[in-house]
């Protein structure tokens, strides 16, 4: 099963002990004490699911829920409290937040439920609302071309044992043009060539989305030094999985930008993760695909097994 990573914003020690205590068994724990520190968590992102304290001191939890859903961050985020339930549990919930949990129930079971329902819940949200054009669909598929690049890996290494398949979102801090797009892929594509890591970039406006997919251990590597990144925040994990063949075998690092004033929410950005998936699977035979990425999303925040339920979905 895969590490499902939260992050708790807590200020009193009790409370981060008794999380802790109760931590389900496949949870890896970032905990910080104070807002900025858990907006700044937050904006550098990794994480599943956030636990947010009702109250940070003379700060409260739901100011960290609207920064956060400010920018347009899809991060499930659960708030917690001790007092009050009924008010400010449907407070929390009014401010963006994705669940609320009373610290009287906090226990392993609960935890873990609570965890599984927030990742649901933004997994439908993401899919909720997917009003996008044919003419759009039509010009997002163009991107899918897989060009340039050439053969990235070997047939051969295409084939191999387990990959890891990642798909991010994140923010440019400044935006890129499609200049400096291109000289960040050719870096990055140099680098991935070393790694064995293929994949694709997109951008538009500020927005980056990422599929990378490579033995497990060089995608630890990688995804660290993209993480702490400075040109690029808010990165948010969109899928993780494992699979037996890539997606995008003939892609050092496909490039692209698209122009255009149209917002991207995170549900557009999810279409055209699905899309880009779709017709990559339809342009090359490699790409004989388990079930896709959305249903893999889904799958692990119930907690299931992904390689088994992609044998079975083959
Ligand atoms: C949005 C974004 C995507 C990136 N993708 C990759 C990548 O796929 N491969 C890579 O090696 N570096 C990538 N980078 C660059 C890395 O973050 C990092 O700068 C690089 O790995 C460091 O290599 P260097 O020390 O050789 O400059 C990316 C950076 C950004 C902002």
């Amino acid at each position: 099963m895969s590490t499902t990573r939260l992050l708790l914003v807590e200020d009193d020690p009790e409370d981060v002990a008794i999380f802790r205590r109760h931590l389900p068994e496949s949870s890896q724990l970032t905990v910080v004490t104070t807002l900025a520190a858990g907006l700044a968590a937050v904006a550098g992102g990794g994480f599943n699911v956030a636990f947010v304290d009702y109250r940070l001191g003379a700060d409260s939890g739901l100011e960290l829920v609207r920064a956060t859903r400010a920018t347009g961050n899809p991060l499930a985020i659960v708030v917690t409290t001790g007092q009050d339930i009924d008010l400010l549990g449907e407070n929390a919930l009014l401010a963006g937040a994705t669940d609320f949990l009373p610290k009287a129930d906090i226990c392993t079971s609960a935890i873990a439920r609570v965890t599984r329902w927030a990742m649901i819940r933004q997994f439908a949200e993401l899919k909720r609302g997917l009003v996008i054009s044919e003419a759009e669909l039509r010009e997002i598929a163009q991107l899918a071309r897989p060009d340039r690049a050439g053969a990235a890996v070997s047939p051969a290494t295409a084939r191999g044992t387990w990959l890891r398949q990642v798909a991010y979102v994140s923010r440019a801090v400044t935006p890129f043009n499609a200049q400096s797009l291109t000289r960040l892929c050719a870096r990055a594509a140099e680098g991935n060539r070393r790694l064995s890591v293929t994949g694709v970039l997109v951008s538009a406006g500020q927005s980056f989305l990422q599929i990378l997919e490579g033995a497990p251990e060089a995608l630890d590597v990688l995804l660290k030094q993209i993480q702490i990144d400075p040109r690029h925040d808010q990165l948010t994990i969109v899928a993780d999985q494992l699979a037996r063949t890539r997606h995008f075998a003939r892609w050092g690092m496909g490039c692209h930008a698209r122009e255009g004033s149209v917002r991207w929410t995170p549900s557009r950005w999810q279409v055209l993760t699905e899309r880009l998936l779709k017709s990559v699977h339809e342009d090359d035979p490699l790409a004989a695909l388990p079930a896709h990425y959305l249903e893999q999303v889904s799958l692990l925040a119930q907690g299931q097994d992904a390689p088994e339920r992609m044998r079975q979905t083959r």
